[in-house]
């Protein structure tokens, strides 16, 4: 069985560097550079933010994520999802500099900047069911 952890929390900001934390020690057994290592914690950082800032209203809920590497150490695949509001259209949401929240400031790069740190980024969304934003991460 390859190795892996899952872990639920409240979609609260201060799980936000816990989440990317969790997932930096755990894929030290792949032994990443640091700039690997950062690349995922920025890339963590931005979904577990998403799903604290627009899955849930006031009331939030959760957040799960899952951690696994594969046999050889090599691949690390991280999802964070969550079941709140979910996203209407993927594609759009995507595009550089679209945000639904101008008025707080948000940049709308935060699925640009997964892309580009990781190796792969799969959105999967429904609306009223929530969200699962999968990053795989390749390690040299
Ligand atoms: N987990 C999520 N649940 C609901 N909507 C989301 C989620 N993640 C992203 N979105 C939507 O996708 C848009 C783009 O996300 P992102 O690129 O991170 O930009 P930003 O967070 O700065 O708005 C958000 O403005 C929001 O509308
Ligand atoms: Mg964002």
């Amino acid at each position: 069985m390859n190795n892996f952890f899952e872990m639920t929390m409240p979609s609260d900001g201060k799980n936000e560097a816990f989440a990317r934390s969790a997932v930096a020690a755990f894929a030290l057994s792949c032994s990443p550079t640091l700039e690997e290592i950062n690349d995922v914690k920025t890339a963590v950082s931005e979904a577990v933010t998403n799903a604290v800032v627009h899955a849930y209203g006031e009331e939030g809920g959760l957040i799960s994520l899952r951690c696994e590497v594969d046999d050889k150490n090599r691949v690390l695949t991280v999802t964070v999802t969550d079941f709140g509001c979910g996203i209407a259209d993927v594609e759009a949401a995507k595009e550089p500099f679209f945000t639904t929240r101008a008025e707080d400031e948000r940049s709308g790069m935060g699925f640009t900047i997964i892309e580009t740190f990781t190796d792969e980024m799969i959105v999967t969304s429904k609306v009223g069911e929530g969200t699962a934003v999968t990053m795989k991460k390749v390690f040299s």
